[in-house]
């Protein structure tokens, strides 16, 4: 899976995403994540990328032009990436001639959540909008952009930060990016319900035992009582979750 992010702060997603999980899913090649500056696509002597807003107001907006240049050239490079593969998989290509999502960050988008990175999970490429300043000139984001998504109900100063919580968190979806297949699978969220309690060796610390049944090595035992867990844990700390899981199942 490849992810491609449009940014004025390329260094920024870099180096947040190559470390860690991540870095070695990049290094095996399991994902690419390509950071592009908007501000090499300027086509102003000066590189200026922002300018005032029509109608007055606070702050600067980053303007159509580079925005919509650096974008044409990602949607070139992986037209050029998916040609490549034709000789591979002609029947593959043939079903991959839509073209690539675009994600704009912004906090009046749907908020992202597990069941929208798992289906972000499926597509081969990705791009993703950072919009800085007060944001984007309005005609080019209804030129390119395909999906408005906020991380939550706060502001922060650009989409860096949230476009790389959601590479983060499709990419251990990816097959094989997390060493144990099974963890992207039981975890929080899996089935509306956060994950259950878990204990490692002492079996006791600062008084404070491991559950019993955890050392029985009663399989049957262990699973009802991390089910049981994992549902009372979602009902004290995500009454709304737990309303939702309910509703599922009743
Ligand atoms: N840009 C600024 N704030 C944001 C948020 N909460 N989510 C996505 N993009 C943003």
């Amino acid at each position: 899976m490849r992810f491609h992010v449009l940014t004025l702060f390329p260094e920024m997603v870099l180096q947040g995403l190559h470390t860690s999980i991540l870095g070695r899913a990049c290094e095996q090649g399991l994902i690419a994540i390509e950071a592009v500056n908007i501000r090499d696509y300027t086509k102003n002597k000066h590189k200026k990328v922002d300018d005032y807003p029509y109608g007055g107001g606070a702050g600067m907006l980053m303007q159509a032009q580079p925005v919509y240049d650096a974008y044409k050239a990602v949607e070139e490079k992986i037209a050029g990436l998916n040609k490549e593969k034709e000789g591979e998989n002609e029947l593959a290509t043939a079903n991959k001639i839509s073209k690539p999502r675009v994600i704009y960050l912004t906090p009046q988008g749907s908020v992202f959540s597990q069941h929208m990175a798992e289906e972000l999970a499926k597509e081969e490429d990705l791009i993703f909008l950072c919009g800085h300043y007060e944001g984007i000139d309005e005609r080019v984001l209804e030129e390119i952009v395909t999906d408005y998504v906020s991380i939550g109900d706060y502001v922060l100063t650009g989409g860096e930060l949230p476009a790389m919580v959601m590479i983060d968190a499709i990419s251990r979806l990816v097959p094989e990016v997390l060493n144990n297949d099974v963890s992207a699978e039981f975890e929080s969220f899996h089935e509306d319900l956060l994950e259950y309690p878990q204990y490692s060796r002492p079996e006791e610390w600062q008084g404070k035992k491991v559950p019993q049944v955890l050392l029985s090595g009663h399989h049957a035992n262990i699973e009802k009582w991390r089910r049981e867990q994992s549902i009372k844990r979602t009902k004290e700390r995500r009454p709304d979750l737990y309303e939702k899981w309910k509703e599922k199942n009743k």
